[in-house]
């Protein structure tokens, strides 16, 4: 951890559970998922070039230990999709290949995750309740002078204080987690602890028991309960007075008022959605910068290019690299039979590394031609805070390179690597010198 930290500031203070959340292999062991990232590339692309479309799932095809990810998806027949075009036909394509393999497809199931486990038209009519927010004017206004800058300026001038930091801990983790916490309205203080109760609320970490997820659950409703009823009374400037004040209109319905566990869904999507992925994306980012010396330096000459730096580093290496789909009819994919209820594993990380689309596709390169990649996903479910991920991690970039140009990997510590699991990547951590 840094040098000098400053005890005083609860926001950029050494708090434990930094390390406890931020640590991408604990977190990949913690779910029974881990896997050498790199190791399993040639494999993969061995697969691909087999036919982009492989019945099995991808653990039992690379001989790998199997994880459920959904309980739903448990002993239906799976098939795997690694290609580009095909992966993208099936995001495309919700009528047959439907986000309801994640398990709640009813959203006043208590455990029900709002948006992502929906299909049209509801889908639609729930997400515009909610868009507005996320739409890049917002994302580039309010978001970043609300919170994004905020949050650096204050973890900026505290790594200042010392020479070394691990900018994943001191940096990549606390940006997000501050952002998606004081944007939903709720104290910046209780960002941590917030999400501490919510990632052992949910059934995905093995280390907690059954009164524990309870517990922690009852946490995080009553916050957001809590949150929703003071500003009903008083609403301000945050996403909870937004839902507030938008109206759902379902087909055929007359429009109305979001519900308490509505509004309480789309924060709990948000925070899990947008928690995690900028602060494990914004380092394989820098990862890809501090270990690629002469892009980084074309970079900290030509500042446009921190966008492209971005999306290549999403390409690359994107962090949520596995997504699923329910298939619900019978239906001729890619030249197999796949029958109602298999499941689709969707290689988005695989779709990145597609040679068909990209050349050298294991090489990070920003100045390769710009070509849409998958990272956030394709068609309905497209990722919502996209916009907000991007400026999280321009600003980032931007505020280190502004005020640390020698910023380099530290010669003495580990050297970091890309690790994690088969649905979410990261880097080990990012030891640096600051001058
Ligand atoms: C670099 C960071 C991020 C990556 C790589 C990422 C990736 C994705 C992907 C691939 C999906 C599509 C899932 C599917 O089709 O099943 C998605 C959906 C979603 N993401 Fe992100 N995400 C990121 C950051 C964020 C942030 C910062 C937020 C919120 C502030 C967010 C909120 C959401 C939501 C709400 C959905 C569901 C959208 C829907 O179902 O219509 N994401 N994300």
């Amino acid at each position: 951890m840094l040098e000098g930290a400053d005890a005083t500031d609860v926001l950029t203070a050494d708090d434990p559970l930094y390390e406890e959340l931020y640590d991408v292999r604990k977190e990949a062991e913690s779910v029974g998922n881990s896997v050498e990232v790199a190791a399993i590339m040639p494999a993969v692309h061995a697969m691909r070039a087999q036919g982009p479309v492989i019945k099995g799932r991808l653990r039992e095809l690379l001989g790998l230990p199997l994880h459920e990810r959904h309980a739903r998806a448990a002993g239906r027949p799976h098939w795997t999709v690694l290609s580009y075009d095909a992966c993208e036909a099936a995001f495309r394509n919700p009528a047959i290949f439907s986000n309801s393999v994640q398990g709640h497809d009813n959203p006043a199931d208590e455990k029900a995750m709002g948006i992502l486990e929906m299909d049209p038209p509801m889908h639609r009519a729930y997400r515009r309740t909610i868009q507005p927010k996320f739409n890049m004017p917002e994302a580039l206004g309010w978001w970043r002078e609300h919170t994004i800058d905020t949050i650096i300026e204050r973890l900026i001038a505290r790594m200042a204080k010392g020479e070394r930091a691990d900018l994943n801990l001191d940096y990549c983790a606390r940006i997000p987690v501050y952002t998606i916490t004081t944007a939903i309205g709720l104290d910046g203080d209780e960002a941590l602890r917030f999400r501490h109760a919510y990632l052992n609320s949910t059934s995905s970490s093995r280390s907690v028991t059954m009164e524990q997820r309870i517990s922690n659950a009852r946490i995080v409703e009553s916050t957001v309960l809590g949150l929703i009823e003071r500003r009903r009374a008083e609403p301000q400037d945050d996403l909870v007075s937004f839902l507030l004040g938008m109206k759902l209109q379902m087909p055929g319905e007359a429009p109305r008022a979001l519900t308490d566990r509505e509004i309480l869904a789309h924060v709990k999507l948000v925070m899990v959605a947008g928690g995690g992925t900028s602060w494990r994306q914004m380092g394989i980012a820098l990862f890809a910068l501090l270990t690629h010396r002469d892009q980084l330096d074309a970079v900290r000459q030509d500042r446009a290019l921190v966008d492209d730096a971005i999306e290549e580093s999403l390409r690359w290496n994107p962090t949520a690299p596995y997504f699923y789909r329910m298939v619900m009819q019978d239906t001729e994919f890619y030249g197999h039979h796949i029958p109602e209820g298999a499941v689709l594993e969707l290689g988005l990380g695989p779709a990145n590394r597609d040679p068909a689309r990209w050349e050298r596709p294991d090489e990070y390169d920003l100045f390769r031609p710009k070509l849409t990649n998958m990272a956030f996903g394709l068609g309905t479910h497209r990722c919502l805070g996209m916009n907000v991920a991007r400026v999280e991690i321009n600003r980032g970039i931007n505020a280190l390179l502004d005020h640390f140009p020698a910023l380099r990997l530290d010669p003495d510590a580990p050297a970091p690597f890309m690790t994690g699991g088969l649905e979410q990547q990261g880097v080990s951590g990012l030891p640096v010198l600051l001058g």
